[in-house]
Parts: structure tokens; C-alpha cells; sequence
């Protein structure tokens, strides 16, 4: 069906996956998966041969020709020539037709060949993601939550489900009790000025202070947590308050960084306060709950501490309080029960993956988690400074975030300034911004989330290399070539090009990877897989540029084939950098 006739646009390589799968299966009577490659010395190399014929006891060489003739069907339209290579690899070379067809379905499709799941298989996402505290400065743990978070849902969103992000801030606890007191001593006018310029932590630590040292003020502190808790209206009025003003603080944070986080997506910790009862009432029933040390816990199975001893998750504390694990199973209810999530995502750091498994260990225990739901930790490292430590500011305290972004638009206008000095100072400015703001995020997002990375802003600008500068740049270049020959980019869209040279197969080849590689972001909940595919393909195009002229092209014919080539791998880019919440700007 691919091929001459009808639309071809999955990933080549899927392609030919597809067409071996029933002709391998037959052959080794049972499914086997053919791992199917790009490579140097072909369009593609297929790796299936050599553990067939480990399987069956015969020479590799002569299961690749079976292979292949068993195959030729299959692959007819799809593959021009064949290969058996050293030890039994299949080299397959693409028939051009069919790699042209390719490549000008991806570009007049809206979605560039990314296919949208089929009805049955779209599910309800739940992203949990950013989760600053209120009160307290977010710090680059809350960065790497926003950020990976927020690409996330835009690539669920591109494979087509549907997705639902909540903040789930810290706005609800004791230290609410000393956090008012303060704001009253204040004044409430001075209080919300100092949280609304983003001095969170100079505000949280006085508050600290005061408790620590002031015996009169930690009294007064602990009677507002009753109050808070027991509902009183004016304590509930200030509590707003406090949350209102750090909400348009993380409001402030969000904008700059162009995520889609929205104060509508606020779902904090107090919102589930009124379900607390009712997760002690559901566990009791369910027999989980044991007293414990003057607490009431859940012993989920398989969890111990170093001594081998059952670990407790802890419900409710001996002073009848909640504390976060009653809020996230409460959490876990909502999201299932009341808004349908068949995929819980909950981006948060590697060091509450402990607290996250006990609560997903004990919501599956009470019933809460049905088989057909998955809950999933998106559990991400620490950022590094250049002494390989946590990243700390020059005074020793945590990073502020603001601070951060401020430094990187400064570092990337005296980048941009130096790459084009003709563009004009607003131009400038925006662009300094999205290279600046861009290149802190690719930087978070091309790292293997579960990994530690170093932050280094030298590497982070750089316009070669994986990073987001270069990916930006070879879209600005695509764009600067059409604007330099007058033509419309979209003069050239859906043509069907020539592709002569195994720079423009490459490309053609690459290109068709983008699906492949946003379903495997998708699935895998890895924002580093999207990146090195994005880093693949300008590296494509650099390798295509540096070796086919394009307006220099032999005809006007393989002119516009090159330009077809170069339109749709911008759209690409665009679209990549796009879901990761990245700026392409069109001149830089
Ligand atoms: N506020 C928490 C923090 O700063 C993160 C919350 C993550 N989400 C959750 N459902 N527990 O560490």
C-alpha cells in the first residue's frame, strides 16, 4: 500500500520494520522484532539475518538471502536494491520515488507526519509538573519540573491525547502559621510588595527566624495553624493572600519562560483538603490502616527500610494532622475519579521516588489505581555547577530562577550581537531572548532527565553542538536563504525532489524520522530523545548545505528540489523546537 499509490509518509524506517515483521515472523515462527538502522553504507541496514540464524543453526548469509526473497514482496516500492553485507547484515538503498513521496507528504501535512494516536488508544493525561511552594523561591529543581513538564504535554498533545496539567503548588502545611504572622507584622501591603518583586526567600527566612528565635512570635505562629485548620475567616483571608501574591510571582516566572502553565492550572495541595477524611475513612475500610508509634500508616508490601524493617507511609500523624502523602493519595483519587486520568505524570525530582512509589504502592493496594490507569514517576536529577556540586549562587544560597533567566538574556544578546550586528535593537532583543531562554531550556531538556547535569553557560550558547542556538540557527539560515532569493517557502511545499546525492537521501531519511522520534518522546516521557533527533536533523541539513548548492543549484529544477528539501526541514525544526516550548525565529 506505501509506495507508488497510496500516501507515504510513516518513518522509513517503520516502513520497512512493518513490511519484515510477518515475512521474519514466518520464517522463525514467532514474532521477532528486525532492527532496522540508518547507516554510511546504505539508506538503511537491517540487523535480522545474523539472530535468525543463530536461532535456526544455518549461515547467516544464506537466511539474509532467504530473507530477502521471502521479503521482495514487502518491500517492492519501498526498497530499489538490496545487499547481504559482511557477517549477514541487509543493506537496503530506498527507492527515490518512494523517499520523495515521503518527504513532500511530511511537508504539506499539518501535523509533519507526526500520526495522531488512533480513537481507542487516546487517553486523559494528567501532567503534575512545576510545583513551587508559596512563599518560597522556586529553585532550579522547580525549573527542571516546569520545563520538562511543559514539553510533556505539548508532545501529548501532538500524538493526540488529551491532557490535563495541574501546578500542584505548596500552599497548605504549618509553616503557614509563621508565614502569616509575618505578612501581619508587616502589613499586608508591604508583605505582598516584598513577595511581588520575588523576594520569596528573604520573606520565608525573616518568618524563620522569628520562629526560631522569638518565643512570643512561634506561640502566635502555631495558634494561626489552628486557626488556619480549624477554618477561621480572617486567617483564611491572609492565607489567600500570601498564595494570591506568590501565584502572580510563578505567574511572572512562567511567562518569561513562554510555558503553558496558566493560574487556572493551580490545583495545590489545599485542594485536597476536604477529601482527607475520606482517603482515612476508604483505607480503614479497607483494612490498611495500622496505628503505628501514635500514628495511623499503611505498611504498603516491599517496602523497608536499611534494617529490613516494614517502612509505614504515614497518613496521619499523631496530632491528627494530614501531611503531603494523605494530600497525593487524595491527589491519586481526584485524578482517577474525578477527572478520568488513565496516565498520571508526575514530574518531580529523583529524590521523592521513594514517597511517590509508597504512594502509588498504596493507592493500587486501596483500589484507587485499576489496572488500566498508569501512574508514573517522570523523576528528573540535580543541576550542577562547574564543581560538579548542586548549583548554589555566589553567595552559597539556592539559585534564584529570575536571576538565572535574567543572566542568560544578557549572555545571548552579546552572543546574537556578535553573530549579526545588521539585525536592528528590538529584533535584537527578541532574539537575544529566545536564544536566551531557549538555550536554559534545551540545556535541561537534552540531558537524559534521570541523569545530574552541569549547568555551563559557555556550552549552552554555543551555536554548534546540541544545543538550542544551533537548531535555531539552522532554521534562521533555511528562512535567510529564501529571504536572500525572494522566494515564498511555500512556492516549493509538496514537491517531490530529486534526490540525488547521499547528503539529500540522508536528509530525506532523517526527516522521516520525526514521527518515530515525538511517539518515542510520548511513550517514554523522554524530552532528550526529542532533542537528539532535532540535533540529528540540523546536523543533516548542515552536511546537505555544505555539500549542495542551493541557489547555485545545476538547474532551476534541482533549485527548487533542494528548496523543498530546505523549507520542510525548517517547518520541522519549528515544529520540534515548538514541543519543547522553544522560540524559532526566523532571522538571527
Ligand atoms: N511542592 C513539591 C516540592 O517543591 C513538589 C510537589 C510535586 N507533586 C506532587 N504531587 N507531590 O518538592
Amino acid at each position: 500500500m506505501v509506495g507508488q499509490n497510496g500516501p507515504a509518509m510513516a518513518d522509513p524506517l517503520t516502513t520497512v520494520t512493518q513490511a519484515l515483521l510477518p515475512v521474519l515472523e514466518r520464517l522463525a515462527g514467532a514474532p521477532t522484532d528486525p532492527v532496522v538502522r540508518p547507516s554510511d553504507h546504505a539508506d538503511m541496514q537491517v540487523n535480522a539475518a545474523l539472530p535468525l540464524a543463530k536461532a535456526l543453526g544455518r549461515p547467516p548469509r544464506e537466511v539474509a538471502a532467504e530473507l530477502l526473497e521471502a521479503a521482495s514482496d514487502a518491500l517492492a516500492g519501498i526498497v530499489a536494491t538490496t545487499e547481504i553485507a559482511g557477517p549477514g547484515f541487509i543493506n537496503l538503498t530506498l527507492d527515490s520515488e518512494f523517499l520523495a513521496a515521503t518527504v513532500s507528504s511530511i511537508a504539506t501535512d499539518g501535523d509533519l507526519g507526526v500520526a495522531r494516536v488512533s480513537a481507542s488508544d487516546i487517553a486523559t493525561v494528567i501532567v503534575d509538573y512545576s510545583a513551587p511552594n508559596v512563599a518560597k523561591e522556586m529553585h532550579v529543581g522547580h525549573l527542571r519540573s516546569t520545563v520538562i513538564g511543559d514539553c510533556l504535554v505539548r508532545v501529548f498533545e501532538a500524538v493526540g491525547h488529551r491532557v490535563i496539567r495541574e501546578n500542584h503548588i505548596g500552599d497548605w502545611g504549618t509553616p503557614f502559621g509563621m508565614l502569616i504572622e509575618h505578612l501581619t507584622d508587616l502589613g499586608e501591603d508591604a508583605a505582598a510588595r516584598e513577595l511581588g518583586v520575588g523576594d520569596l526567600d528573604g520573606f520565608y527566612k525573616a518568618a524563620r527566624r522569628k520562629f526560631d528565635e522569638d518565643p512570643t512570635f512561634a506561640d502566635r505562629a502555631r495558634h494561626r495553624v489552628v486557626m488556619l485548620q480549624g477554618g477561621d475567616d480572617e486567617t483564611l483571608r491572609l492565607w489567600r493572600r500570601l498564595v494570591a501574591e506568590s501565584a502572580t510571582y510563578f505567574d511572572a516566572v512562567y511567562r518569561r519562560l513562554g510555558v503553558r502553565l496558566a493560574p487556572e492550572d493551580i490545583v495545590g495541595e489545599s485542594a485536597y483538603n476536604a477529601l482527607l477524611p475520606e482517603v482515612v475513612e476508604r483505607l480503614e475500610a479497607a483494612g490498611l490502616l495500622v496505628e503505628s508509634e501514635g500514628a495511623e500508616v499503611v505498611f504498603p508490601p516491599g517496602f523497608t527500610n536499611r534494617d529490613g524493617d516494614p517502612l509505614p507511609l504515614i497518613i496521619r500523624k499523631g496530632d491528627g494532622g494530614y501531611n503531603y502523602a494523605s494530600t497525593d493519595l487524595a491527589c491519586v483519587i481526584d485524578r482517577v475519579e474525578r477527572l478520568g486520568g488513565h496516565r498520571l505524570v508526575y514530574v518531580v525530582g529523583a529524590p521523592q521516588a521513594q514517597h511517590l512509589q509508597m504512594v502509588f504502592a498504596v493507592a493500587a493496594q486501596a483500589g484507587w489505581l485499576p489496572e488500566s490507569v498508569r501512574a508514573e514517576h517522570v523523576a528528573f536529577g540535580n543541576v550542577l555547577g562547574s564543581d560538579r556540586k548542586m548549583l548554589k549562587s555566589r553567595s552559597g544560597d539556592a539559585v534564584k530562577l529570575s536571576a538565572l533567566l535574567d543572566e542568560a538574556v544578557e549572555r545571548a544578546s552579546v552572543a546574537v550581537a556578535q553573530k549579526n550586528p545588521d539585525l536592528d535593537a528590538d529584533a535584537q532583543a527578541a532574539v537575544a531572548r529566545s536564544v536566551g531562554i531557549g538555550a536554559i531550556k534545551y540545556a535541561d531538556l537534552s540531558n537524559d532527565r534521570v541523569k545530574d547535569y552541569v549547568f555551563d553557560w559557555d556550552r549552552m550558547l554555543a551555536f554548534d553542538g546540541n544545543t538550542a542556538p544551533y537548531l535555531q540557527y539552522a532554521h534562521a539560515r533555511i528562512n535567510s536563504i529564501f529571504r536572500r532569493a525572494g522566494i515564498e517557502r511555500s512556492s516549493v511545499r509538496g514537491r517531490r525532489p530529486d534526490l540525488g546525492t547521499a547528503a539529500e537521501r540522508a536528509l530525506a531519511l532523517t526527516l522521516g524520522g520525526f514521527d518515530t522520534a515525538v511517539h518515542d518522546t510520548a511513550a517514554r516521557a523522554t524530552p532528550h530523545r526529542l532533542c537528539g533527533y532535532l540535533y540529528d536533523l540540523a546536523s543533516a541539513f548542515t552536511t546537505f548545505y555544505e555539500q549542495c548548492p542551493v541557489l547555485r543549484a545545476e538547474t532551476d529544477s534541482r533549485r527548487d528540489d533542494r528548496l523543498a528539501l530546505c523549507d520542510v526541514t525548517a517547518s520541522v525544526l519549528e515544529r520540534g523546537l515548538g514541543l519543547l516550548g522553544i522560540d524559532a525565529p526566523e532571522q538571527m
